[in-house]
């Protein structure tokens, strides 16, 4: 049954968590994630569904719900107690995402999450099929729904369907690793675009697909099953003329000198703004800004340290061990570095408002984001639009996406401590000449490369796409 929406995202996580309080009264939050953070302004502007899972554990009589938050249309597909187990935290955020950042963490395998991540992916299909109106788009998003594509055209050969991961694509080694290997890469083709972040997960796609199936390829399209599949990669942004009105208004502008007021004043704030996921180097970061304070390179409360960290899959092992571990280092810094009513770093593992990370971005001279593998890593993207003063400076892995267009930030290999250690000193000591020459130059590369400019051309490459 076709429905009447001409262009329909689904991903697994609708923009707004629901939160439903002790006395049952429903509210909406916004949810975690760079996706969240690329898709709205999209979806905003464009009239369409995002179809996706609004948090939390329904049952299997729990309807499906149609409603509308910020000027977007939403229709939710609920998940039960057992699917969130083995669909999201088990094959999605144990076996997939793991084993897509490089196996930074062992991937965990499990024969009983394979039929819930099919059943999740069929539902999810099944949702888009009902919204979507003859001959639509639409766009599947992201590593937790990659069976979408195929299912969809399965029933409904008449939609264009594209499919963008926002996360890497594995070499074709790593990719082998994966139990029910080949159902994964036939779901992706059945998509007419498949978009990466960057060339090299193209460039694996296309490998995998001769390598896995034999299919022909031909300049970076795949044939299969009759059809032809594009591989490109389309390196997603943000909404950087927000991030810059939103920087630059006056209440933002003063909360961003009363954060350094209430940090004390110090000559030198470090900030790291991400989800708690190990992924993101934040233990490496901390050990990193430790060492510096031990060898006196750098001195507290002269130098101070903020570490936003959003709680992120908090039942799934690797992230509980994470937390530990990032909460131990912050423990040991400021028991030896921080003084009464003055910590050396102050971690803070809570969700911010908008307004208030771009009061942090305003206030901080160092930005520190070093994942040991990131998709894009859009936290470095918000904090150069946020600098449109040409203030501050920026350490950045070498392993994030971002790092391919921000070519002048501090570039690090994070695995490398010392290499983090010296960027770190050679931004905060940079000259402020050079030091607004390099901010300028990212962000005029961002404000031609937004998150619009992203939707637009892999919108109009799919349109393209016979
Ligand atoms: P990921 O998608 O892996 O979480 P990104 O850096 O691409 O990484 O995107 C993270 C998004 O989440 C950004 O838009 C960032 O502003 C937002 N974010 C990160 N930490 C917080 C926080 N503590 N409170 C609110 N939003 C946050
Ligand atoms: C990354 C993933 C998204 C995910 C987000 C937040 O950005 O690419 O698909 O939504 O992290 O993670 P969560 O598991 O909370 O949805």
């Amino acid at each position: 049954m076709a429905g009447n929406s001409a262009f329909v995202v689904v991903a697994n996580r609708l923009p707004v968590d629901k939160v439903v309080g002790p006395d049952g009264e429903v509210s909406y939050r916004r949810s975690p994630g760079g996706l969240v953070t690329a898709l709205e302004p999209v979806l905003q502007q464009r009239n369409g569904t995002w179809v996706g899972w609004p948090g939390g554990a329904g049952d299997a009589d729990t309807p499906e719900e149609n409603f509308e938050a910020g000027g977007v249309q939403l229709h939710a597909v609920s998940l039960t107690a057992g699917e969130i187990e083995r669909y999201y935290e088990g094959f999605s955020n144990s076996s997939l995402w793991p084993l897509y950042h490089d196996a930074v963490e062992t991937p965990v395998f499990k024969r009983r999450w394979w039929e819930s991540y099919r059943l999740v992916n069929e539902r999810f299909a099944k949702a888009v099929a009902d919204d979507a109106a003859p001959g639509a788009t639409v766009w599947v998003q992201d590593y937790q729904l990659q069976l979408v594509p195929a299912l969809l055209r399965e029933t409904r050969p008449d939609l264009k369907i594209g499919f963008f991961l926002h996360i890497p694509f594995p070499p074709v080694e790593l990719f082998m690793q994966l139990p029910r290997r080949a159902d994964i890469l036939k779901g992706l083709l059945g998509a007419d675009l498949v978009g990466f972040q960057r060339p090299l997960g193209a460039q694996n796609f296309v490998q995998l697909a001769r390598h896995l199936l034999g299919t022909r390829v031909r300049r970076g399209i795949v044939e299969w099953e009759g059809r032809t599949v594009r591989a490109e990669a389309f390196p997603i942004s943000i909404d950087v003329e927000e991030m810059r009105r939103l920087a630059g208004s006056p209440e933002v502008q003063a909360r961003a000198a009363a954060i350094r007021t209430e940090l004390g004043e110090p000559r030198t704030i470090i900030l790291g703004v991400d989800r708690l996921d190990y992924t993101k180097g934040i233990e490496r970061r901390l050990k990193a800004f430790r060492e510096l304070l031990s060898e006196g390179r750098l001195t507290a409360p002269e130098t101070v340290m903020v570490q936003v960290a959003t709680p992120s899959r908090e039942r799934v092992e690797h992230y509980q061990t994470l937390r530990v571990n990032v909460e131990r280092e912050v423990g040991r810094i400021n028991g030896e570095y921080g003084r009464v009513g003055q910590p050396a770093v102050h971690y803070l593992h809570q969700s911010y408002s908008r307004a208030e990370l771009a009061a942090l971005y305003v206030a901080a001279d160092v930005m520190m984001v070093t994942p040991l593998r990131d998709g894009m890593n859009l936290v470095a993207k918000e904090y150069v639009g946020a600098r449109a003063d040409g203030g501050g400076a920026i350490v950045l892995s070498e392993f994030a996406g971002a790092a391919a267009e921000l070519r002048q930030a501090f570039l690090c290999n994070p695995h490398d401590l010392d290499g983090v250690k010296d960027a770190l000193m050679r931004a905060i000591h940079v000259d402020p000449v050079e030091g607004r020459k390099r901010m300028h130059a990212m962000h005029s590369h961002l404000r031609a490369h937004d998150v619009r400019t992203w939707a637009d051309a892999f919108l109009d490459a799919l349109g393209a796409a016979s």
